[in-house]
């Protein structure tokens, strides 16, 4: 269904989602071009890059369900061509910017809150993975996990968009980290991306491999975006004190767990919501991506862009998402 348009509004390239009928039901047409107000950033977009959770709002089965028509992707990084009455950003900008949909498109609108200036070391492509994957681990593993230098760090689909970023935040604040995932071409990822060990937990049980790479002893800290079967396996792999990162549930389930497991280990179960978060504590995110840029400046974080693909290719962009084939993340470019 087509939204009725005034007279003289202009439109826009971008991948729509006319109903919740999920990826192959999206089609690339025009939509009406966001308008900046007061206060508001209107943004060129070079690159977006695609979450896995773009697959699930198309289906209508993420946690937010906007109104059709409505425009997909959670991230972009581009030009700043306005900005009125906003302090710190002008024409011309090279930023990345988080907007929860909207931003598989040629222009969106952003408030400064989730814009983050991008350094002149970072490309656009590399630019639109930062601030969900990076943003997200990076706030479980310290303001979550508050984890230490020395601990053993657990990372499920450790060559996913977030689990990648994971394993090099655990990596960068000093932990011992072991990547589980479910091929050679994600355990080559992750040992590049600077994991200490590799699971790969559809040749060898998780508990078992933990065992290994742990000489028995366990893991301090779970992130765990996979959920299913994984999860409960996981959580009886905890040391004493230990914790699980409740991050996603990639696998499709969401997994009931017996609590007894956290009694017993004295351990804790803490959840992860990196959007709530951003809007709660908001001067502890500009803090944490401070960090983050930081970091990726000094060159101890990297964004790792697995493909590229046309704004007419979306779809395939989506459908590998979704068919559990990204290492990193995938960009579309409009
Ligand atoms: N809590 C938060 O604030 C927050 C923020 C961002 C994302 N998330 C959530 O985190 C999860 C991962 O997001 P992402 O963008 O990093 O996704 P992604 O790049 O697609 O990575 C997901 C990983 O999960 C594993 N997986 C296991 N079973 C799967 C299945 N049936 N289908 C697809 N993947 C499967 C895959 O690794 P293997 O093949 O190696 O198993 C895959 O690499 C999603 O559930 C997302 O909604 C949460």
């Amino acid at each position: 269904m087509r939204r009725t348009l005034p007279v003289g509004c202009s439109f826009v390239k971008a991948l729509i989602c006319d109903n919740y009928n999920g990826i192959d039901a999206l089609r690339v047409g025009e939509f009406p071009d966001p308008e900046p107000t007061s206060g508001t950033v209107l943004i060129s977009v070079e690159a977006a890059s695609v979450n896995f959770a773009d697959t699930l709002i198309v289906q209508g089965q993420y946690q937010v369900r906007p109104e059709t028509p409505f425009v997909p992707g959670t991230e972009l990084a581009g030009v700043v061509e306005r900005a009125d009455d906003v302090e710190d950003l002008s024409k011309g900008d090279r930023v990345t910017a988080y907007l929860g949909y909207g931003a598989i498109a040629e222009r969106v609108v952003a408030f400064p809150v989730s814009i983050l200036k991008l350094p002149d070391s970072v490309s656009f492509e590399e630019g639109a993975t930062i601030p969900v994957a990076f943003g997200t681990s990076y706030h479980a593993l310290v303001d979550r996990a508050q984890i230490d230098p020395g601990e053993m760090l657990l990372v499920l689909g450790a060559a996913g968009g977030v689990g990648l970023a994971a394993v090099q935040i655990g990596k960068a604040l000093g932990a011992t980290v072991i990547g589980a995932v479910s091929t050679e071409e994600k355990a080559s990822a992750v040992l590049d991306a600077g994991a200490d060990h590799v699971i790969r937990y559809d040749q060898t049980p998780l508990r078992e491999g933990i065992a290994t790479a742990t000489d028995g002893a366990g893991v301090d800290v779970v992130y765990d975006p996979v959920g299913g079967e994984m999860t409960e396996l996981a959580l009886r792999s905890t040391k004493w004190n230990g914790c699980l990162l409740v991050v996603g549930f990639a696998s499709g389930d969401i997994p009931s767990i017996p609590l007894n497991l956290s009694l017993v280990k004295g351990n804790s179960i803490v959840g992860v919501f990196w959007g709530r978060f951003t809007i709660e504590e908001p001067d502890q995110s500009r803090e944490n991506n401070h960090q983050i840029m930081e970091w990726i400046a000094e060159g101890k974080l990297t964004p790792v862009v697995q493909k590229r693909y046309s704004l007419d290719e979306a779809v395939d962009a989506l459908h590998w998402v979704a068919n559990r084939s990204a290492i990193g993340r995938v960009i579309i470019t409009p």
